[in-house]
């Protein structure tokens, strides 16, 4: 005898099972259902730093899945030319998706958690949190490091996620549908990027790995899962500020990853609408990682 199912996919019978009913019923209608497992139909998300670069990739991402809409938090008191482009984009997809901004800082605690409490009244609910902001100062060297530039790197890069992941996982509590919340950490916090002095950085991204792991094994009773996505290099206004002025970094960073040259943001738009979806349910607590070999 199996043991009793402790969970069912929404989108049950699935897989083997569907196989197996479909042999036993001649009415049963087979249908393709791996595509559905990743639609994000109706779903509501945020992403901070998703004025540009990496979370604005992502979140345009979600909407083409399907979320209802993708609020992008970040610095600026308006959002860029591209942003706005991106929103434009969207609505022409006509898929329902909407892209909306609002200026915050991650820094803030309570702006960020009445700002998840604002959208969750106005929506209704509460399912995908990406937290992108993130900083890089300048080579500097560690014996030397100034206390406040340290404090300053931490307090976006691993205090902001934290906040950030704390605002929309409490609207995520409040439904009760459960949710994912991916940090995104780098390949910096678990490997060394050598002839980089960046103390503060590599420290901020390490400590996102284990918060994730953290909040993932106190909330998954609810069906809220916490992951990390590490990227390797990605041409962003981040490491342009490093690419434009040392262009021998190309192919210094292209050198060190196995497949011999750095990534493009959209490459990250399959393992984000795989870890905000139903497709993953079963991953919490884990790392995807680009890192080198
Ligand atoms: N580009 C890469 O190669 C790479 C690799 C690994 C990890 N990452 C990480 O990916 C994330 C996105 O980086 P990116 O490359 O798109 O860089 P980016 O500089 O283009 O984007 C970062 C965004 O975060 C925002 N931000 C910074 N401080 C903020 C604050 N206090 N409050 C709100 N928003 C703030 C910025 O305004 C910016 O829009 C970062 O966490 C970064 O560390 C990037």
């Amino acid at each position: 005898m199996p043991p009793p199912a402790q969970s069912v996919s929404p989108l049950a019978p699935i897989g083997v099972s569907a196989a197996l009913e479909a042999a036993a019923n001649p009415n049963f209608q087979p249908k393709a259902k791996i595509f559905d497992e990743f639609a994000l139909t109706d779903r509501v998300g945020i992403v901070s730093g998703g004025n540009r670069g990496l979370g604005l990739e992502m979140a345009l991402a979600l909407c083409e899945a399907g979320a209802r809409a993708v609020y992008c938090w970040d610095l600026p008191a308006e959002p860029s030319d591209e942003w706005v482009k991106t929103r434009d984009y969207v609505t022409k997809l006509g898929n329902g998706s909407r892209l909306e901004y609002a200026s915050i800082d991650v820094r803030d605690q309570q702006a960020q958690w009445d700002k998840a409490k604002e959208i969750g009244d106005k929506e209704g609910r509460m399912d995908v949190c990406i937290a992108a902001a993130g900083i890089l100062k300048t080579h500097t060297d560690c014996l030397t490091y100034p206390a406040q530039q340290f404090k300053d790197v931490l307090d976006v890069n691993t205090h902001g996620v934290l906040f950030t992941a704390q605002a929309a996982g409490q609207q995520m509590r409040r439904f009760g549908h459960g949710g994912s919340i991916i940090l995104i950490a780098s390949m910096s916090g678990s490997i060394t990027n050598k002839d980089h002095a960046w103390v503060s950085y590599n420290s901020s991204k390490s400590a996102v790995l284990q918060m994730a792991r953290s909040m993932a094994c106190e909330l998954g009773p609810e069906r809220i899962r916490v992951n990390t996505l590490s990227p390797g290099h990605i041409y962003t206004s981040m490491t342009a500020a490093y690419l434009d002025a040392q262009p021998h970094l190309l192919e210094k960073w292209s050198s060190l990853n196995p497949l011999g040259r750095i990534g493009r943001p959209d490459e990250l738009r399959g393992v984000i609408a795989w870890l905000a979806s139903d497709a993953s349910t079963f991953c919490t607590g884990s790392e995807y990682v680009s890192r080198f070999p």
